[in-house]
């Protein structure tokens, strides 16, 4: 019998980033448009909402001057992240989606997890979003390990850039569902190791077919991409 197939995921990096502004509610509905079944998304905290914006300054994607979390929610609000579209909240972004596609939460800034998760919770609860459909993801593991505690169900994804000396091992420590690896830092051997504790493992940021397909040669479970199309086929 003819083995099926792997899954192969595709997130659209920041949404369709290649395409329309990044972390726009415009880059997430051209990633959904072009059949995207993952969108990664990048938050901060202020006031207690969780904003859509990669970078802890303004001045790389937006109209605005300073950091982020030192700015007050009104005044982000008034902001151009590009094409006169605003800094959505998270929960834009959900209900853009309504469970068209899963979306990965990169939590940027400390005391992102706990309003994360409750945001997630209530959509699971009242929303008939699945825990399948999300994972929250983090570079910074202190604030990661702090989603456990307050939903064991959610899925993790363990961010690293660089080849940790014992592979794997971080992510399966931190309980993780997947461990999320930069381009330059994935081999064949970091991938089995993942795989033989029970972890996914996505490579980010590949945005070129011949990174692509070493990726894959080496197993890997998906990639974060700028461009969707480079996985996803063309719908005719
Ligand atoms: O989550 C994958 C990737 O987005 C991590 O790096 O800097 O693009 O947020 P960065
Ligand atoms: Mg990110």
């Amino acid at each position: 019998m003819e083995k099926p197939e792997r899954e192969f995921i595709c997130f659209a990096h920041r949404g369709a980033s290649g395409h329309e502004p990044e972390n726009t509610l415009l880059a997430i509905e051209k990633a959904l448009s072009m059949g995207a079944p993952w969108i990664e998304i990048d938050v901060f905290c202020v006031e207690g909402e969780l904003v859509v914006i990669h970078d802890e300054r303004l001045e790389y994607t937006t109209s605005g001057r300073g950091y982020v979390t030192e700015k007050t929610l009104a005044h982000l609000r008034t902001l151009d992240a590009g094409k006169g579209q605003r800094i959505p909240l998270l929960r834009e972004v959900f209900d853009l989606v309504e469970r068209r596609a899963g979306i990965n939460v990169e939590l940027k800034g400390v005391g992102t997890a706990a309003p994360a998760v409750k945001l997630v919770r209530d959509y699971i609860i009242n929303r008939r979003w699945q825990y399948e459909q999300v994972i929250l993801s983090s570079f910074d593991h202190r604030e990661l390990s702090r989603v456990k505690p307050l939903d064991p169900a959610i899925r993790t994804g363990a961010l690293i850039l660089g080849v940790p000396r014992h592979y794997a091992r971080f992510a399966e420590e931190l309980e993780a569902f997947s461990v999320h690896a930069g381009l330059a830092f994935t081999n064949r051997e970091f991938v089995e190791d993942a795989h033989r504790r029970g972890l996914k493992f996505f490579v980010y940021t590949v945005n070129f077919p011949d990174d692509l397909a070493r990726v894959r040669a080496m197993r890997a479970d998906g990639v974060f991409t700028n461009f969707p199309e480079l996985v996803i086929p063309r719908k005719s």
